[in-house]
């Protein structure tokens, strides 16, 4: 499933999606593209506050607006905040052709 082309992300940037898979979000870091589900694993709500702020204020980490958890972009994992140890579920995607594809 088509979810947006890479140049419709700012690099770092993140962007929310709703669609057919839920409420999503991608992150980019230079050619990398990472897809997870909006839901954080401390209370299962959604990450942001503002539209397509997923990011902390230096743009290096996933960043829960609720209790501020901080992931890392390229694994989902908690490092810092309430839930350490737990994980964004990743939704595996692809790029072929600077489209990113949900798989
Ligand atoms: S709900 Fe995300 S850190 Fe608490």
């Amino acid at each position: 499933m088509r979810l947006c082309t890479v140049n419709e992300l700012e690099d770092p940037g993140s962007k929310g999606f709703h669609n057919e898979r839920g409420h999503i979000f991608a992150v980019r870091k230079g050619q990398q593209v990472y897809v997870y589900e909006n839901s954080c694993p401390h209370y299962g709500i959604n990450l942001e506050w503002q539209p397509d702020q997923f990011l902390d204020s230096e743009k290096r980490l996933i960043q829960c607006a609720t209790h501020g958890a901080q992931f890392l972009m390229h694994t989902g994992e908690c490092i810092a905040g309430p839930c350490p140890g737990d994980k964004l579920t990743a939704i595996s995607c692809e790029i072929r052709d600077g489209v990113v594809y949900l798989l």
